[in-house]
């Protein structure tokens, strides 16, 4: 498919064309991540030029997120809560003038109408090379395996084992890194943390959640934890760091 990219920088109009492509294709609970929340705006204001869209005749098809932060040690250490730490990291070191040596890539999304077009494979690769064209030396992403919402209780170590018979990962998105060359690295367990009061839950999911328990909810890779005596339903999302060495 012939497309043409641009970044934010160039066009800071992109951000609400992202929101709205990003409101139609996640499960309502993903949008209440409060690391998110605080940081999301300021994306495309501090780091435009790493927000970049495709368009195929003059359509968004696809979006790209990423931030650029520093790492010093091996990326076998790279944390636990890899999507939420890597957005806090980035604006951190900013505000600390250190240099970046690592693009991290944050969300990656095709338009519903050009989804299943191997879209997928050339917003990576479009990532890869603005990271290589800016200089760093890895780009990196927490990547979150879509497939495992349809498993959310099998445990993450051994889903990220599966293979289909050509010997690549079975979920679909860590497939498509593996293809285009990214090390899987390490699990990152607490990825994605979003708490919130029971009520908000049943509003995000439309279930009703009467007792304490581990529930099993829509679009969720694990399942929402939920304790009736202190108000609270919190959900860890497990995603997998994969890394590309690009110098
Ligand atoms: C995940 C996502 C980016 C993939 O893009 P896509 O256009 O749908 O997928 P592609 O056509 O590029 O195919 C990529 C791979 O996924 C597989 N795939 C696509 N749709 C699939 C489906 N519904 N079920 C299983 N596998 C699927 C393809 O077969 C392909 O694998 P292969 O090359 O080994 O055959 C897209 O579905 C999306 O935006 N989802 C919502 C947001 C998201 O999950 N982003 C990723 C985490 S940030």
């Amino acid at each position: 498919m012939d497309y043409t990219v641009i970044t934010a920088m160039e066009n800071p109009e992109q951000k609400r064309m992202h929101d709205e492509i990003t409101h139609q294709i996640w499960p309502e609970f993903i949008l209440h991540d409060p690391i998110s929340n605080q940081n999301w705006r300021n994306l495309y204001t501090t780091f435009a030029e790493y927000q970049i869209s495709i368009l195929i005749d003059g359509e968004v098809a696809g979006f790209a997120n990423s931030i650029p932060f520093c790492w010093c040690e091996s990326l076998e250490n790279l944390p636990e809560e890899g999507w939420d730490w890597a957005l806090l990291k980035g604006f951190e070191d900013k505000s600390n003038n250190k240099k970046p040596n690592i693009l991290c890539g944050l969300q990656i999304a095709i338009n519903r109408n050009y989804q299943e077009h191997r879209l997928s494979y050339s917003i990576v690769a479009e990532m890869k090379s603005i990271a290589y064209n800016n200089g760093f030396k890895y780009f990196v992403v927490p990547v979150r395996p879509n497939l495992k919402s349809k498993y959310p209780l099998i445990p993450i170590e051994d889903y990220i084992k599966w293979e289909n018979s050509d010997g690549y990962p079975f979920d679909p998105w860590l497939r498509v890194h593996v293809k285009l060359g990214a090390r899987v690295t390490k699990i990152c367990h607490e990825a994605m943390y979003i708490p919130g009061k029971i009520g908000d839950w049943e509003k995000w999911t439309g279930m009703k959640m009467p007792g304490s328990g581990n529930y099993v909810v829509d679009g969720a890779l694990v399942p929402v934890r939920v304790d009736i005596i202190k108000d609270i339903a919190e959900y860890s999302e497990p995603n997998i760091w994969v890394s590309y060495y690009l110098r």
